[in-house]
């Protein structure tokens, strides 16, 4: 930890544990530091980072002005994965907001991530600590695997609990509240408290307000279909197209699939099923999603299909996480006879 203090002081970067994913965090008051965040990324510029602080006070000291909801929500939902975009007062330079005029703020409810911030002392710019595009990291393992020895410093503070990002919202002046990203705060935790809340998850024209809104973002390497139905109630079908496929391509497609629910009945040898929950739990899925995909991905498949789960709660952001790592393609299906036709 204080190897870590004066990697920050120094402006240098560090990779640290949230209860969303890791971060890789700069001192957010250096741009030369900030500037090194976007390099080992390879992130383009265009996309502003999330500023993470250990009190409400200081949040505040980073906005123009906190307009009432901002402290009910803070209330409820700090420290936790919801992030906060209001107008910026002058002690964020501008490299991290990408030239926006405002700011996204959270206080992250991780014992290693409040620690660093608390001896740190000052506010720390950290996006998600992976390559630009592709899955989050939320171990200190998938850190590494990354970034590798870009980052002088990982801290290892095990899994992260929630397992993909926070929700970003952004406050006009007036109050009035834009869901930006879907996370882990559910839309309907924060409706409870705020009726009106409009939702804008698409990419914008011109200005990009979250890259969490580019459509094909958290990409894996292998293809990845969204599955039209229960696997379950899918695999007779899949087993006679993947005959078919055999038969005229002399191989078996090497197919992985991520499924809601543990599931023991057989499948083919080149299937790779992985279970992403043991009961169909939404945060238990969304605890496993990233590293269930990162596990899949390494093992040299033609393509991944994933179930699909409700969009409630948590569901919402797993949803929307699927269909940006599956550029929204469905029906594996459909394309295995597509392949087929293809290959005879
Ligand atoms: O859970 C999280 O949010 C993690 C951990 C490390 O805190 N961080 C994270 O950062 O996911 P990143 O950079 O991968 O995503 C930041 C999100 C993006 O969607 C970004 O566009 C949005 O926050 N954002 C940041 N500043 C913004 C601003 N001024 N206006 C609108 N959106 C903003
Ligand atoms: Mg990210």
């Amino acid at each position: 930890m204080q190897k870590a203090i004066r990697c920050l002081r120094a402006g240098s970067l560090v990779a640290f544990p949230t209860e969303t994913v890791y971060g890789l965090g700069a001192d957010a008051t250096n741009p030369d530091a900030v500037c090194k965040i976007f390099e080992t990324k390879k992130r383009p510029v265009f996309n502003p980072l999330i500023v993470h602080v250990h009190s409400f006070a200081a949040a505040k000291s980073l906005w123009k002005k906190t307009p009432a909801i901002v402290h009910t929500l803070a209330d409820h939902f700090w420290p936790g994965p919801l992030t906060l975009v209001l107008p910026k007062s002058d002690i964020i330079p501008d490299i991290v907001t990408a030239g926006l005029p405002t700011v996204a703020v959270r206080i992250p409810r991780h014992p290693v991530a409040l620690e660093l911030l608390r001896l740190f002392g000052g506010p720390i710019a950290a996006p998600s600590a992976n390559l630009f595009g592709s899955t989050s990291p939320t171990s200190a393992l998938a850190v590494a695997e990354s970034l590798g020895r870009s980052v002088p410093i990982i801290l290892d503070g095990g899994a992260s609990g929630v397992g993909l990002e926070s929700t970003v919202v952004k406050v006009e002046p007036n109050g009035e509240l834009t869901l930006l990203r879907p996370g882990g705060v559910g839309l309907e935790e924060l409706e409870a408290l705020n009726k009106k809340i409009k939702i804008d998850t698409r990419p914008h024209q011109g200005i990009l307000e979250s890259p969490g809104q580019l459509t094909t973002h958290y990409a894996p390497r292998t293809p990845m279909v969204l599955l039209e139905r229960e696997w379950r109630k899918m695999q007779k079908d899949v087993l006679r197209l993947h005959g078919g496929f055999a038969r005229a391509s002399r191989r078996w497609p090497k197919i992985g699939i991520l499924t809601l629910r543990e599931d023991k009945t057989p499948i083919s040898p080149a299937t790779k099923r992985l279970a992403l929950s043991a009961d169909g739990s939404l945060h238990e899925v969304a605890f496993n999603l990233f590293e269930g995909i990162r596990k899949l991905d390494k093992m040299g498949l033609d393509l991944l299909a994933v179930e699909t789960c409700p969009e409630r709660g948590i569901g919402f952001a797993v949803m929307d996480r699927l269909n940006r790592a599956s550029s929204g393609k469905k029906g594996l299906i459909g394309l295995l006879i597509t392949e087929y036709c293809r290959e005879t």
